[in-house]
């Protein structure tokens, strides 16, 4: 007791030299001391100091809304890397070395990496899907996974795009999946996300990684597709990116059970972003990121 009583005695000397000067000067109130008393006293008058609330930013609030949706159809979360290696973002989603397709993802490289061999070289990852084939190496079919997260290309900043961007990304893989699987999961996802109205509608497309590849719209929720501003008076909107995986995928994954004689699947990948703009109508991207609280506090 002693110990502890001697450690305290300094600090209540402190403490009441304080106040005995805080006194003094009461006692003598020249100008001077006056400003030393606004040291040392607490003005109870003004405000106090207020911590804002904190509010889910926009993108994430959409991001869990659409992981909510896929978690009710039996989709886990998946992580990967935002420093990715060009294997995982483009060979094994069979984008070739050197093949065009690589250009429409517009790449940011890390520097000075030239004596590594290609597919072991680092770049950020430019889109989700590289949490498929990190998936698939991981967990044996059937799979129903989904990823969020950052994802980045060299793009100029201005109100559509932005060098930082979002992306939900589903993976589904079982014996006997088929592209009306895939369709009814995405017009499913897309009604519990923007009301029960809309409708979905699949377009050809191309990515490597899916065979055949589609884009698909919805039909304006804002309008009903009569055809208004948020649709550019064509009363559809596009909004994301699927397709059947194509063999040449699993390939890369096949001694972990996925024989594409065997089994089949389909991928998704849509900009949370985007859809965040869509279903709060933010007309500039960059709104986003700048950290506006006046922007910010409308989501609280
Ligand atoms: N990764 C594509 C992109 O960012 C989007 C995408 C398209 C993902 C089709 C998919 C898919 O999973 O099947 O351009």
């Amino acid at each position: 007791m002693g110990q502890s009583i001697n450690e305290l005695r300094p600090l209540v000397e402190t403490r009441v030299a304080e106040v005995e000067e805080r006194v003094a000067l009461l006692a003598q109130p020249t100008p001077d001391a006056l400003r030393s008393l606004d040291r040392l006293v607490t003005d109870v008058t003004l405000p106090g100091i207020r911590r804002p609330l904190g509010a889910e930013h926009p993108v994430v609030k959409t991001t869990n809304e659409i992981v909510s949706i896929f978690r009710g159809l039996g989709y886990s979360l998946e992580e990967g890397p935002e420093i990715e290696t060009d294997y995982y973002n483009f060979e094994s989603l069979n984008f070739p070395p050197n093949h065009p397709a690589r250009d429409t993802q517009d790449t940011l490289f890390v520097a000075g990496q030239d004596r590594k061999p290609q597919r072991e070289r680092l770049l950020l990852r430019t889109h989700t899907s590289p949490v498929q084939i990190r998936s698939m190496q991981k967990h044996k079919p059937p799979v129903r996974i989904l990823s969020a997260g950052k994802v980045h290309r060299h793009d100029t900043p201005d109100a559509s795009h932005s060098p930082l961007f979002h992306q939900v990304e589903g993976l589904a893989v079982d014996t006997n999946i088929t592209f009306s699987d895939l369709k009814g999961t995405l017009d499913h996802a897309m009604k519990a996300l923007f009301g029960s109205s809309v409708r979905t509608r699949f377009f050809p497309s191309f990515f490597p990684f899916t065979e055949p590849s589609a884009d698909v719209s919805i039909s304006c929720f804002k309008c009903g597709g009569k055809g208004c501003r948020l649709c550019k008076q064509s009363g559809w909107i596009e909004l994301l990116g699927c397709g059947m995986v194509d063999p040449n995928v699993f390939e890369f994954v096949r001694e972990n059970g996925y024989d594409p004689a065997k089994i089949s699947g389909f991928a998704f990948g849509m900009g949370a972003d985007r859809i965040a703009m869509l279903k709060y109508e933010i007309d500039d991207i960059q709104l986003l990121f700048h950290g506006d609280m006046r922007f910010l506090e409308q989501f609280a």
